[in-house]
């Protein structure tokens, strides 16, 4: 996994693709980058991100405007925002990235009007990804929400460079709707007797979890991988958790890496302004070695990645 920081970033022309809705208000949009923007975001480490300029994409037309974003959605946008790939794929001197994303405000109510031919200008690749520590055999992926996407990349990545680690998928959501994956690869995932399609086409076993049971484990997720882990007799020290979702939860993933003593890191969420380390907008405490001492780091830049024991969480 390439986890080097000093990895080129710069301002790249990405040329949208394809750009589809898989359920509810959960899209994905593939972008094409060619030469420069090639090498540097088929450089991309899982858990790092892009800035995406949405500015002139369109607004989509009222009758696709959600009811809750009617007053927001002719508003200009003037930041570019944050977005990490669930998938990069190289093929010759291009590569494509693809994102999963989930309309929540005004720029991604645009993004859903972009389509194939369009073009948007990215910042990337941008802070720090998840990394895989030497010695581990047994990679444990827990997702909330829209934290699928970092996850479904750094699975692909971890399956096509560690071939010789286990990984088991943990996703979770308020109710089955929520669940970010597509659905229609399900027969396959059935056959294979995992859960997930877009995990089970790595062939990695996945289990879902809803907080109100209406598909897989009735519960949250990291409930689900606590029992996981008291089923299953792995070796702590050859284990790591990687998480991404809300901050509730990444904070109880760190619990559960320091109670069971594994490994955890977690990508953290802060509003970003500029993404580059210059704004300080998205300052996350972390702890120093000092007990009692904590510094701000920029989750921009230093992050989004952080080791699970670093963070104080802000809950
Ligand atoms: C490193 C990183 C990677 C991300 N990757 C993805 C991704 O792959 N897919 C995806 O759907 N989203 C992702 N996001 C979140 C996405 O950037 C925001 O939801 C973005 O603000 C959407 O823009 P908007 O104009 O639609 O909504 P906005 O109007 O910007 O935001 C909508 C609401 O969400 C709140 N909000 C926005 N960003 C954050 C945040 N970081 N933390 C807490 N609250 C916030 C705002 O305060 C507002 O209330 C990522 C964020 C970060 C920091
Ligand atoms: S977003 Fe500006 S410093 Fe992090």
């Amino acid at each position: 996994m390439n986890d080097d920081t000093s990895v080129k970033k710069g301002v790249f022309a990405a040329t949208v693709r394809a750009s589809r809705r898989i359920a509810d208000c959960f899209y994905r949009v593939r972008l094409e980058f060619l030469g420069a923007g090639a090498e540097a975001i088929g450089k991309c480490a899982p858990g790092q991100f892009v800035e995406l300029d949405l500015s002139g994409a369109a607004v989509p037309a009222a009758k696709y405007i959600p009811e809750d974003l009617a007053d927001k959605a002719q508003r200009n946008i003037l930041l570019r925002r944050p977005f990490s790939f669930a998938d990069v794929t190289a093929e010759g001197g291009t590569t494509f990235g693809e994102i999963l994303y989930c309309v929540v405000g005004p720029g991604s109510l645009r993004m859903t009007t972009l389509s194939a031919g369009d073009v948007v200008s990215v910042i990337g690749p941008l802070g720090r990804g998840f990394w895989m520590p030497q010695g581990k055999r047994t990679a444990l992926l827990a997702a909330g929400g829209m934290g699928a996407g970092p996850l479904l990349h750094l699975a692909k990545v971890l399956t096509e460079d560690y071939s010789d680690v286990k990984i088991i998928a943990f996703a979770g959501a308020k109710t089955a709707k929520e669940l970010p994956y597509e659905r229609k690869l399900d027969e396959i995932s059935r056959q294979l007797g995992f859960s997930l399609a877009e995990f089970a086409a790595h062939g990695i076993e996945s289990q879902v979890a809803t907080d109100d049971g209406s598909a897989g484990y009735h519960g949250l997720v990291t409930d689900c991988l606590v029992e996981w882990l008291k089923q299953e007799d792995v070796r702590r020290d050859e284990t790591i958790i990687y998480g991404c979702g809300p901050e509730a939860m990444l904070a109880r993933l760190a619990e559960i890496g320091a109670e069971h003593r594994i490994d955890c890191q977690v990508s953290m969420e802060r509003l970003m302004a500029c993404g580059i380390g210059v704004c300080m907008s998205c300052a996350v405490e972390c702890r120093t070695e000092r007990p009692g001492v904590t510094v701000y780091k920029l989750c921009c830049k230093d992050g989004p990645v952080f080791e699970g024991k670093e963070v104080v969480f802000a809950l």
